[in-house]
């Protein structure tokens, strides 16, 4: 008989399905499972040390359930349970959790590492998929109903010898999407009966795992829905997802099982764990954040949570990792450039156009609230626009270039990124800005200017201009109405060049006493061709003159006097 190699899952009978038409709102239970099965998929596990590091980063992120490892797996994972208990480093309102198979010996292991704890979770699994029980334990379906139900009660009664610690039970059915749905309730029924103690205050934790993703997002909702909808005792169970990413929808895929009724969601910082790894939280967490929901998870140091995580686990995170990564919020390309640098611009407008205060081109969700800084947003190579580049020297050197200066700015900079075939850093730009813009080499260098009012007419301006022509002094001397004129007037004397200036632009470099005066002045030449000069000094006058001869120093071979 010829079968095809894969096939198509088959869909799950649930034609009244109501999750569709559902949105979230509220927040799961988030719980932390990096130091189990994120820690057990690193080629490098962490030591005691470092796991203790993590513990505690994840305290501080505000996570209350956090799965701290396998303690019947070896005399380290079990350690380091004694060791969080016994010297009190475990906060009053967080319960740490362990994972044991449904094994006598094994249970009873776990249960003397949680001895003396305020409050855990034991979480037991076994998986009653028929490809686990036909292929790998040689099992039946009674027998692992059996199996589990004495597991259940062994933890039970040995979490009843513990009076002063509360301990709560999680049970998973591995590869619970992989699973017969009739028999995993069947199984789960059974379990919930024989824990026998589970109330709405103290539920029993099913967990039901998407252990390898087989299927696509939309059936492991239709699953968790069907369970939700049958499950005997609804209100004395937490309904918890657990994810793994094999075919890159994990995300997807738990977002859409929380529309289905679910009420907790385990998963991994950046997705640690087996192969392609669990539920990445920091995406699903702040999806949530970036939609309004409060997440009781703090990840306003994101940065540095990225950078612990990559020490500890020796793992880097993916340039483009959802908000963790380092391009995840950067624009390369001028349009893109261009359009935040607008949209932030106005900003203001949001709540008026949009009802929120957050709403920028390119951008879901603002950088500084993980955060992350400014200048990473917009990165610099040959494909940036002026925009970009304009926003650039404005977020890193408070430099605000006239719209008209921009395209000008803009080909010399991407010239220049051509020219060294790399992106280049926001010094560079600053760098060029100055070469040629500030101090272009030229035929002129002012020596010095003496504006003086006419003594009867304080509206006209006597001006003497002393300034190098290739080297050569000359002076030159004129009036005009206002400074600018009378030294435009006045250069006019010494050089033969044709050029007015009608406006120009002024902002205040620094602050307070040490601020500056940065003049852009356009010069406009015959033709319609017009250069910009830009001029700094603490006298605005002064900054205007200097911005004029850097724009007259652009110019290239002349006739002059
Ligand atoms: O992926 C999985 O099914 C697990 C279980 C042990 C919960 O990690
Ligand atoms: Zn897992």
């Amino acid at each position: 008989m010829s079968v095809p190699k894969y096939k198509i899952p088959e869909m799950i009978d649930l034609p009244d399905r109501q999750w569709p038409s559902k949105s979230l709102t509220v927040a799961p239970q988030w719980c932390s499972v990096d130091l189990r099965d994120g820690n057990q998929a690193l080629p490098d596990p962490m030591d005691p040390e470092q796991k203790l590091e993590y513990f505690q980063m994840l305290c501080g992120l505000g996570f209350k359930h956090i799965e701290i490892g396998f303690p019947s797996a070896s005399q380290d994972e079990f350690d380091f349970f004694r060791k969080l208990i016994e010297e009190d480093l475990i906060p009053d309102d967080v319960f740490i959790m362990g994972l044991t198979q449904s094994r006598p010996h094994l249970i009873e292991r776990t249960l003397e590492a949680f001895k003396g704890c305020k409050r855990g979770i034991v979480h037991a699994y076994i998986a009653p998929s028929d490809l686990h029980m036909k292929q790998v334990f040689g099992m039946e379906r009674p027998q692992l109903i059996e199996t589990a139900v004495a597991a259940t009660k062994q933890i039970r009664e040995l979490a009843a010898a513990m009076p002063g610690s509360d301990i709560r039970y999680e049970f998973s059915p591995e590869e619970f999407t992989d699973t017969d749905l009739a028999f995993s309730l069947e199984l789960c029924e059974a379990v919930f009966a024989a824990w026998g103690k589970a109330t709405p205050e103290k539920p029993l934790i099913m967990n039901l795992p998407a252990t390898v993703e087989r299927r696509p997002p939309n059936h492991y909702a239709d699953m968790i829905e069907w369970f939700c909808r049958n499950f005997s005792k609804r209100d004395c169970i937490t309904v918890s997802l657990h994810s793994h990413n094999d075919q890159g929808m994990a995300v997807a895929a738990t977002e859409l099982a929380l529309l289905a009724g679910a009420d907790r969601v385990e998963g991994t910082l950046f997705g640690h764990g087996e192969r392609t790894g669990n539920v990445d939280l920091v995406t699903c967490i702040n999806n949530l954040y970036s939609r309004g929901i409060h997440t009781g998870i703090d990840f306003s140091g994101l940065a540095e949570v990225a950078e612990t995580v990559e020490r500890l686990t020796g793992m880097p995170v993916y340039y483009r990792q959802p908000y963790a990564g380092e391009y995840a919020f950067t624009a390369f390309s001028g349009s893109h450039q261009d359009a935040i640098n607008k949209g932030v611009h106005k900003l203001g407008e949001a709540p008026k156009r949009f009802g929120m205060g957050w709403k920028v081109p390119y951008l879901h969700i603002d950088p500084a609230d993980l955060g992350r800084k400014f200048e990473r947003l917009i990165r610099i190579n040959s494909q940036s626009g002026k925009g970009g580049i304009a926003w650039v020297l404005e977020q890193d050197y408070g430099i605000e270039i006239p719209k008209a200066m921009q395209p000008e700015l803009g080909k010399i900079i991407q010239a220049y990124s051509e020219s060294v075939g790399r992106e280049i850093s926001s010094s560079e730009v600053y760098e060029e800005f100055q070469r040629n813009f500030v101090t272009p080499h030229g035929l002129f260098a002012l020596i010095g200017y003496w504006p003086r009012p006419d003594d009867n007419d304080p509206t006209l301006i006597h001006g003497e201009v002393k300034m190098k022509v290739e080297g050569k002094e000359k002076i030159g001397k004129a009036d005009g109405n206002g400074p600018i004129s009378a030294f435009v007037n006045a250069v006019k004397r010494v050089v033969d060049i044709d050029f007015s200036v009608d406006d120009y632009h002024e902002q205040a470099i620094g602050e307070g006493a040490d601020a500056q005066a940065m003049a852009y002045v356009p010069l406009k030449f015959a033709k319609g061709k017009v250069i910009y000069g830009v001029g700094v000094d603490f006298n605005i006058d002064q900054a205007a003159v200097k911005a004029i001869i850097a724009g007259l120093n652009q110019l290239g071979p002349f006739v002059y006097m």
